[in-house]
């Protein structure tokens, strides 16, 4: 085979950190096997890429009108390509509604975007097909921190959640192979690993194959934080359920585990609760939520509500509010509920007005705002240790402390991957800025 011709790859990644993760696997694959290299300019790419989510359904509805502009702007002979959990879950109705896209590829199925790009209308959307054992390239977004996968799929029915249908079952990847990749990224300077799947604290429950190590997410935890190189540990999402003593002690005593929580509440109801099939109660997540708390003064904790769920009443609402009055969560990712096909929730027959949930979500957003405010503004003048991992287009340097808040400086690129104290001297809800200490 002679050298291949540099190709221009142009990829827009929708959803969570999983499809940011699946994006640089496809680029490593393409840049590989291909010969493919990353542009942000859409006319001069040879194959443009839209890694979807479905979760909800307005960027589903947004997809088509998007790919269709595309189209009209690709230079003559580009491809387009669909990849993710919108292409897992619409499959081959999508060459019906847009006959110019070339081949669709499914979240579970990126080891073979390379067969994809060379084969006219290709689709690949099973999700019995077993990656759990995949290795792929090097490619990663940011030097000093890596996302590493450790399960694949979903076996939760949450009522609401197109997700294992997109992603399929549950899978544990091997202990060894998270460990290699930890490794290998921290050699190269991530100093942060962050440890992804959809039910992280249900890790070990399923392996490909019964001769990989038994192992559960608390065990996983304490062998990534042996490796060397590795200063911070996170990892999302876990779940409320899964949240047992072993686990919460682990994510307390463990120095390199960073004490920042994503606990989905999803709702405050236990009543909702059940409808969801979340598997816990009000006062299970309270219990949970005040006791890492009491355990570590300086945890933060963040979560995921959906609001307006079918059935939800004034009184359900209320619990939701009552749970972030008492939890007091540094980050609130609000929803209003999407029926979603597949599910089980979009045939429940006691819908919620939409008028009625869009009210709930602006009372809750003001509500959070509120202790946002309080939040930042008892940070001033602390000063925390803080990971620079990013240089902003704005000319600020960008990094988290231990739990997770944003906070931005003005400084020298080569503080990029170190660790420094800075004071905050101006705290705002969404991004505390500061001084370096000297
Ligand atoms: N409607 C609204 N929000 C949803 N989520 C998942 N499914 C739906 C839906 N049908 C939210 C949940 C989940 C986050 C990733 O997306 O809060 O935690
Ligand atoms: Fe991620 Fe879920 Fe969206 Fe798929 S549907 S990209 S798993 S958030």
């Amino acid at each position: 085979m002679g050298i291949q011709e540099e190709k221009k790859l142009y990829i827009e990644t929708l959803g969570c950190a999983m499809n940011v993760r699946d994006s640089e696997h496809i680029i490593a694959e393409l840049g590989d096997k291909e010969n493919y290299v990353l542009t942000d300019n859409l006319q001069e790419a040879d194959l443009i890429l839209v890694n979807t989510c479905s979760v909800r359904e307005k960027p589903v509805s947004k997809l088509f009108s998007e790919i269709g502009k595309y189209n009209l702007q690709k230079k003559e002979g580009a491809k387009i390509g669909v990849c993710g959990c919108t292409a897992s879950h619409l499959g081959k109705e999508i060459f019906k509604r847009a006959p110019y896209v070339n081949f669709v590829v499914g979240a579970r199925n990126v080891s073979k975007i390379a067969t994809a790009v060379n084969t006219e209308k290709f689709l690949s959307v099973d999700i019995d097909y077993d990656e759990s054992d995949y290795a792929f390239g090097d490619y990663r977004n940011n030097l000093y921190k890596a996302y590493v996968n450790i399960s694949i799929g979903c076996d939760k029915k949450c009522t609401y959640c197109i997700v294992p249908h997109t992603r399929g079952d549950e899978i544990s990847i091997p202990a060894d192979l998270i460990i290699k990749e930890a490794q290998k990224a921290a050699q190269k300077g991530a100093k942060e690993i962050f440890l992804l799947g959809q039910n992280v604290n249900n890790y070990g429950k399923r392996f490909s194959s019964s001769t990989h190590e038994k192992m559960d997410f608390s065990d996983l935890l304490n062998r990534v934080s042996e490796i060397e190189e590795v200063e911070r540990i996170r990892f999302t999402s876990p779940h409320p359920l899964h949240m047992d003593d072993k686990f919460l002690e682990t994510f307390a005593h463990n120095p390199k585990v960073c004490k920042s929580m994503h606990m989905p509440l999803q709702s405050g109801s236990t009543q909702i609760l059940a409808a969801m099939k979340r598997g816990y109660s009000k006062e299970w997540f309270l219990d949970r939520a005040l006791k890492l708390r009491a355990m570590i003064p300086d945890v933060s904790i963040s979560t995921d509500i959906i609001v307006g769920f079918p059935g939800e009443s004034d009184a359900d609402f209320e619990d939701t509010l009552d749970v972030m009055r008492q939890v007091r969560f540094e980050q609130v990712f609000a929803f209003k509920y999407s029926a979603r096909p597949l599910t089980k929730a979009a045939e429940f027959t006691n819908q919620v007005d939409n008028e009625v949930a869009s009210e709930r979500l602006d009372r809750l957003q003001v509500m959070q705002d509120t202790i946002l405010d309080e939040i930042a503004t008892s940070r001033t003048d602390k000063i925390y240790p803080v990971y620079i991992d990013e240089l902003r287009n704005s000319g600020f340097l960008a990094g988290r402390t231990d739990n997770n808040a944003l906070v931005q400086i003005k400084g020298d690129e080569n503080l990029l991957g170190q660790t420094i104290p800075i004071k905050i001297t101006n705290p705002k809800r969404l991004s505390l800025y500061g001084e370096i200490v000297l």
